[in-house]
């Protein structure tokens, strides 16, 4: 007895250990705001078959709670906005909730996390004024139960507390929000509770396609954004936003708070107008966010540090209001087939993102000269990459690989794909005034071999690594009007 006692309790102890040192974690959002969405029961099967560890729901329906019993599966539950009112009002409110709703699931179902609340700044004052009581209240009824130690209190917030993030050094808390903020801040601080935010990368892009590029909202961005003021690179607009909240708390000396990002994602169908929302940018999106998360890489700022992340969402919700890819932002159909194909655990990750082999992928591509443009205009931008460009137009010249054929439209789309390769591969850097065109097909031939993402980072725009902060967010490199004429290297057209 004793003896196998000890050995599972070694064992127990060795899986603790593992899983503590097992790092950032990744968990799915499981809504449920659709009306052919599969029983508690299935989608808790669906989870288990898909390795998925962590869940997070947004109430605590008790049939989702018994669903994952005994399923090894750690949920994040939630307090709808809805009900903080009561839960702000009494305690006895609160302590009833939790008997009833929580007490009798747990341990068996493994509760770790309750937000309070979501995205309160985007909700009515009245109603963003009353989180912290609700949440005080939260934890009084879990110390009584004697759970404080083993479920942890937050709430979650959108990038709207921030009143500026970027650069991310400049990142700071919103003013207006302070009322609600600071004692939670405090509250979070004194019981080791972390911040919780939903990030959107998607959106960045979405909102603003000509400042940000989709590469970089995409983690494949081969260029880097660099923060003037602690020269620190960013390669990814999700670090960038990340590191933004963490400059945000240090303003304000929370520095032991810990960020945990309890959505992120990529929507894989939208509307005509949401270009961006495919199943490739959706599965790009989240197979290099788990790599990214698993190994642990941390933030700029924070490097090596862990963090947390949940994945929006779980399925298709198709009774969610507003535009076309609110609807589409699961890993699954009801029904219960993959969206795209998803390794939760970022094990065969490496091939995927490495993909030396990318003939067929949809983050390769190349920039060459559109067949419409006019002579001017190719002869301008093809003078400006040679030249102020920087780009090394020695091949297109007599006797070098890629000076056959010998015509403008060809010369020029050599250049144009090797400055498009050294300034991050932007959509911006394939502009030339129009005389650009992304192609996904490699237009190299024979010996004229057409660089790829990642080639040589001669810093086109220039030295920005010393520039003021006046520089384009988001974009280290960044075309500057490319078609004034140089003229410096005319002779070597014609
Ligand atoms: C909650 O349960 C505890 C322990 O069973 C009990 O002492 C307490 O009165 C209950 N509270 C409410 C509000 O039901
Ligand atoms: C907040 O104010 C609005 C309008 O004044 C009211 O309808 C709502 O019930 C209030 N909510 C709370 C939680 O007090
Ligand atoms: C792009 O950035 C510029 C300069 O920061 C800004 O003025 C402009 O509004 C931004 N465009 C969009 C669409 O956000
Ligand atoms: C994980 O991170 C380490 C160091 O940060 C890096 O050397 C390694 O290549 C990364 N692993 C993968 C699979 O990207
Ligand atoms: C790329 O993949 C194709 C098909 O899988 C294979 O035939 C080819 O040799 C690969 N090329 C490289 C450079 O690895
Ligand atoms: C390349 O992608 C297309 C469209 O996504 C697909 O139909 C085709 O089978 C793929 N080819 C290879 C070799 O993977
Ligand atoms: C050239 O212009 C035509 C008509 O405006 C357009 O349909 C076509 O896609 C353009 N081709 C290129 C290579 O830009
Ligand atoms: C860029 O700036 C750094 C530091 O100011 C300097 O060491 C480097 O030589 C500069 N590079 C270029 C290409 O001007």
């Amino acid at each position: 007895m004793a003896w196998s006692f000890r050995l599972i309790f070694a064992a127990s102890l060795l899986l603790t250990l593992l899983n503590l040192s097992s790092g950032s974690k990744i968990g799915v959002c499981y809504g449920r705001n659709g009306d052919d969405l599969p029983t508690p029961e299935k989608a808790a099967q669906l989870v288990k078959q898909h390795d998925i560890k962590y869940i997070r729901i947004y109430d605590s329906n008790i049939q989702v709670l018994k669903a994952f019993a005994k399923s090894g599966v750690e949920l994040m539950i939630g307090v709808p906005n809805s009900d903080l009112l009561a839960f702000s009002q009494f305690q006895s409110n609160v302590d009833t909730w939790l008997n009833n709703s929580v007490l009798p699931y747990y341990p068996s179902t493994k509760i770790t996390y309750i937000t309070v609340g979501a995205e309160l700044t985007e909700a009515p004052k009245n109603t963003s004024s009353l989180v912290v009581k609700a949440m005080k209240n939260v934890l009084t009824a879990l110390k009584k139960a004697g759970l404080h130690k083993k479920i942890k209190v937050s709430s979650t917030h959108s990038l709207g507390v921030l009143s500026r993030s970027f650069p991310p050094s400049a990142g700071a808390f919103s003013s207006h929000y302070a009322y609600f903020l600071k004692p939670m801040l405090e509250f979070l601080a004194e019981n080791q509770s972390p911040f919780m935010v939903d990030i959107y990368p998607y959106y960045a892009y979405q909102d603003s396609p000509t400042n940000v590029s989709l590469d970089y909202a995409l983690f494949q961005s081969s260029s880097e954004v660099i923060d003037p003021n602690t020269g620190l690179l960013y390669t990814n607009m999700f670090d960038a936003q990340i590191d933004a909240l963490y400059f945000a708390l240090m303003a304000l000396n929370f520095r032991t708070i810990k960020v945990m990002v309890t959505e992120t994602g990529w929507p894989s169908k939208g509307s005509p107008k949401e270009k961006a929302a495919t199943p490739d940018n959706a599965q790009i999106f989240n197979t290099n966010l788990i790599h990214h998360v698993i190994n642990d890489t941390g933030t700029p700022a924070k490097p090596r540090e862990e963090l947390d992340v949940y994945i929006f969402s779980l399925f298709n919700e198709n009774r969610k209001p507003g535009l076309e890819s609110e609807r589409n932002w699961g890993l699954f159909y009801p029904g219960g087939t993959s969206v795209y194909n998803l390794d939760f655990t970022g094990k065969s990750v490496t091939e995927m993102s490495s993909g030396g082999n990318g003939t067929n992928s949809t983050r390769t591509s190349w920039c060459i000269a559109s067949s419409n443009a006019t002579e001017a205009d190719l002869k301008n931008a093809l003078n400006w990459a040679c030249g102020p460009g920087n780009v090394d137009c020695t091949p297109i010249q007599p006797s070098q690989p890629c000076y056959e054929p010998n015509n403008l439209v060809s010369h020029a789309s050599y250049a144009f794909n090797s400055y498009y390769q050294q300034n991050g591969a932007t959509d911006v850097a394939c502009d030339f005034g129009g005389a650009g065109l992304k192609v996904t097909k490699d237009p190299s031939y024979d010996k004229c071999i057409y660089m790829t993402a990642g080639g040589k980072k001669t810093s086109a725009a220039g030295n920005m690594s010393a520039a003021p902060s006046t520089a384009i967010p988001i974009q280290r490199h960044t075309t500057l009007v490319p078609w004034i004429a140089v003229g410096l290297f005319s002779s070597l057209l014609l």
